[in-house]
């Protein structure tokens, strides 16, 4: 995927909405989303400790990390994975992360036009699907990506691998 590359999207903020890949400066913005309503109950790294995880993550081949700017403002942001596969005759898959619209700036179809780009793009690269998956109580992203035409598909299981070494974080709403 072309770094820092502006797409236009439909834009009903009344700025001009835009997307394109994250630069480590935008980290900020991306973390203070992070810590809105329904995403990690306010708990995200410091910018200091986000910095490497997204260098590490700018080094893999097909792993873009979004944002969706209205003016020099950063109001949404979503990864975006690309993954190769040999069965399915060799047809890639793609795979939604962590999707986050400003908690101001919602229901203006910011989402929307991000997951349209994300759908685009993984059409264009060939993709034979696009998944993602969502903790069960989260019912107001449910009804979101149905009325973008994604469909509940399969059973999603998980296993639990503890608790991680503690990382850097700050509560967002400040550093
Ligand atoms: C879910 C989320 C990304 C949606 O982004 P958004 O920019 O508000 O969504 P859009 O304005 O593009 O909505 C498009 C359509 O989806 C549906 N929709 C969006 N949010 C909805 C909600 N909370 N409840 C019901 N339907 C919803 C509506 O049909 C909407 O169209 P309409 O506003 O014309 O009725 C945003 O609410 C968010 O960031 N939530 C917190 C984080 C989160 O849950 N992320 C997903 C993790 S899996």
């Amino acid at each position: 995927m072309p770094a820092a590359r502006q797409d236009s999207v439909r834009d009903t903020t009344g700025g001009d909405l835009g997307i394109r890949r994250a630069t480590e400066s935008d980290l900020s913005a991306i973390l203070r989303l992070y810590g809105q309503s329904g995403m990690n109950d306010a708990r995200v790294l410091t910018v200091e400790a986000a910095g490497p995880i997204f260098r590490r993550m700018a080094m893999y081949p097909d792993y873009g990390l979004f944002v969706c700017t209205t003016g020099d403002s950063v109001v949404g942001t979503f990864a975006l994975l690309i993954m190769d596969n040999l069965a399915h005759l060799g047809a890639p898959s793609a795979v939604i992360e962590d999707v986050c619209v400003d908690e101001g700036n919602r229901r203006k179809g910011i989402g929307r036009a991000m997951m349209r780009f994300a759908m685009d793009t993984a059409t264009a690269r060939g993709c034979y699907k696009l998944t993602l998956s969502s903790n069960i109580a989260r019912a107001g992203a449910h009804a979101f990506y149905a009325a973008l035409g994604f469909e509940q598909h399969g059973v999603s299981f998980r296993v639990s691998l503890g608790e991680p070494a503690a990382p850097a974080e700050t509560n967002a709403r400040g550093r």
